[in-house]
């Protein structure tokens, strides 16, 4: 691998974004490649074994692309499918874990909330994880149904996003959670409403930071990271949906984070 390769990161569509700009804010250096697979998703809802086939293309896309890494920005992609992936590609894989670990070590009330996908909650990864750390504590897993569809139509502030969120988080609510844990790259998005859904008390942690930390220290340890420019670094979207929201959330970003950001957005 060559360190002036790019970071490749792929998603079920548009919500790995949340965590492509973290890496991208870490990792100035770096040139990125994003895979938004809009066309299928949502995953949450998918077999394993067909999200583990959804993985293998996207993998070897990235590949193809020129992927020195490849950063599973899904949940339900990591939960599913990362083994195989690990184990039949010679190229280092950094996944994405719901944060059940931090919220359960800090958690006051000794109760925790955790919005996933269906395919996230049942997953092996996802129970063993949770059997580690929640002995203690009590946990109310609500799977978010329909709101990755309604994040990737771009209705992230509408009233049915509204009236969802509203009803997913009253069991949480009840149960006096101090932690919300967001366990699907797409649900950052959602970060302005649940802040006014939830009582002010209730912190709510995302893992977007924890993989733009780890994709650091894996390309150092690998000795590919971009220690000077080369060459300024670019970044790709690749989209086989529509691109309009993509487009819009790109700006917004380099409005609100005033980072002079030369994005490619292309139809995949
Ligand atoms: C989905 O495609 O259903 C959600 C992606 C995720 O789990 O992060």
């Amino acid at each position: 691998m060559q360190k002036d390769q790019y970071i490749g990161v792929f998603d079920s569509g548009i919500g790995g974004i949340s965590i492509w700009k973290e890496i991208i804010q870490l990792l100035s250096l770096e040139s990125t490649i994003y895979l938004a697979d809009s066309k299928n998703a949502p995953y949450g809802e998918k077999s394993q074994d067909e999200i583990t086939q959804l993985c293998i293309k996207n993998t070897e896309k990235l590949i193809a692309l020129g992927a020195k890494i490849i950063v599973v920005a899904c949940n339900t992609a990591t939960t599913n499918s990362i083994d195989y992936l690990r184990a039949n590609y010679p190229i280092q894989f950094i996944g994405i874990e719901p944060a059940i670990k931090p919220a359960a070590l800090q958690s006051k009330s000794k109760s925790i909330g955790i919005l996933a996908t269906k395919g996230t909650l049942n997953s092996r990864l996802f129970s063993s994880t949770s059997k580690r750390y929640t002995q203690e504590i009590k946990t109310i897993e609500v799977i978010g149904t329909g709101l990755v569809p309604l994040i990737e139509q771009g209705k992230i502030n509408s009233p049915e996003t509204r009236a969802l969120l509203t009803t997913y988080l009253a069991p949480m609510i009840e149960a006096n959670i101090d932690y919300l844990v967001l366990g699907c790259s797409h649900y950052p998005f959602l970060l302005p409403i649940l802040k006014e859904l939830l009582p002010s008390q209730v912190s709510i942690i995302d893992s977007g930071e924890a993989v733009a930390r780890q994709t650091k220290a894996i390309l150092e340890q690998k000795k590919i990271i971009r220690t000077e420019i080369t060459q300024p670094a670019k970044h790709y979207i690749y989209s086989n949906g529509t691109i309009d929201i993509l487009e819009d959330i790109i700006v917004r970003f380099r409005e609100s984070e005033q980072i002079p950001l030369k994005t490619v957005i292309q139809v995949a």
